[in-house]
């Protein structure tokens, strides 16, 4: 039986994801993913995880919960908890926009390739921001607009409509650092680099102000 939930999710994105990102995740995961998922120990909550590319990086102290709403990533990523045998990382099925934790419930909330899909991005911060301790942090990898070539900027913005089609909701010109900080998070570091070619991609933490 076809339950509503599983209508709204993206079969056909959720089965070629790991292929579709397998060069980026081979040339960029090994580095960027330690300093994000490798570091979040504690209290942690992962959003958007789809296929649980971050699992096998997570420290053993480090009690996750790895929210992601489309049932087909889930699928997926309980397979891949099952291969790794990992018992400190819980699945559930939930949106960025509203998470269903209390406030101040972690010390770290990690997401990767993520905050191009929300369906509102205002939304999403501000409940990472509710979720996370005072001393907490947020740590992310994200694609964002590019806004020092005009011309790759102007490409962006008129492929968004179809890119959002085909890539299940993904934006490629979202400012994701500014709606970061907009929503009262301080960038403590962050890193800049181009993965294809016009799109800067940027990791790194902030912190509740
Ligand atoms: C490009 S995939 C990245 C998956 C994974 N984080 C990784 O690094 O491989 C984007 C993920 O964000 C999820 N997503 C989309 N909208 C979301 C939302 N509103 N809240 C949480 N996750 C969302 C998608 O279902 C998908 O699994």
């Amino acid at each position: 039986m076809t339950t509503p939930a599983k209508e709204k999710g993206h079969r056909w994105f959720a089965a070629l994801w790991d292929r579709t990102g397998a060069v980026s995740e081979r040339a960029h995961g090994p580095k960027i993913r330690p300093r994000i998922m490798g570091e979040a120990s504690g209290d942690v909550l992962e959003i958007g995880v789809g296929t649980g590319a971050s699992f096998s990086y997570y420290p053993e102290d480090a009690r996750v919960i790895a929210i992601e709403p489309d049932p087909y990533m889930i699928e997926r990523a309980h397979k891949r908890l099952a291969e790794l045998g990992n018992t400190n990382i819980q699945l559930r099925q939930a949106a960025a926009e509203e998470l269903p934790f209390e406030d101040a419930s972690f010390d770290h909330v990690v997401a990767s390739l993520v905050f191009c899909s929300v369906r509102d991005q205002a939304e999403a911060f501000a409940e990472v921001r509710r979720v996370l301790r005072p001393n907490g942090t947020f740590r992310f990898w994200e694609h964002i607009r590019n806004d020092d070539s005009r011309f790759w900027g102007t490409v962006q913005d008129a492929i968004t409509p179809v890119w959002r089609w085909f890539g299940a909701g993904c934006h490629p010109n979202r400012r994701t650092q500014q709606a970061i900080e907009d929503a009262g998070l301080r960038i403590e570091w962050v890193e800049q680099f181009r993965a294809a070619p016009g799109t800067p991609e940027i990791y790194g933490v902030a912190r509740p102000v």
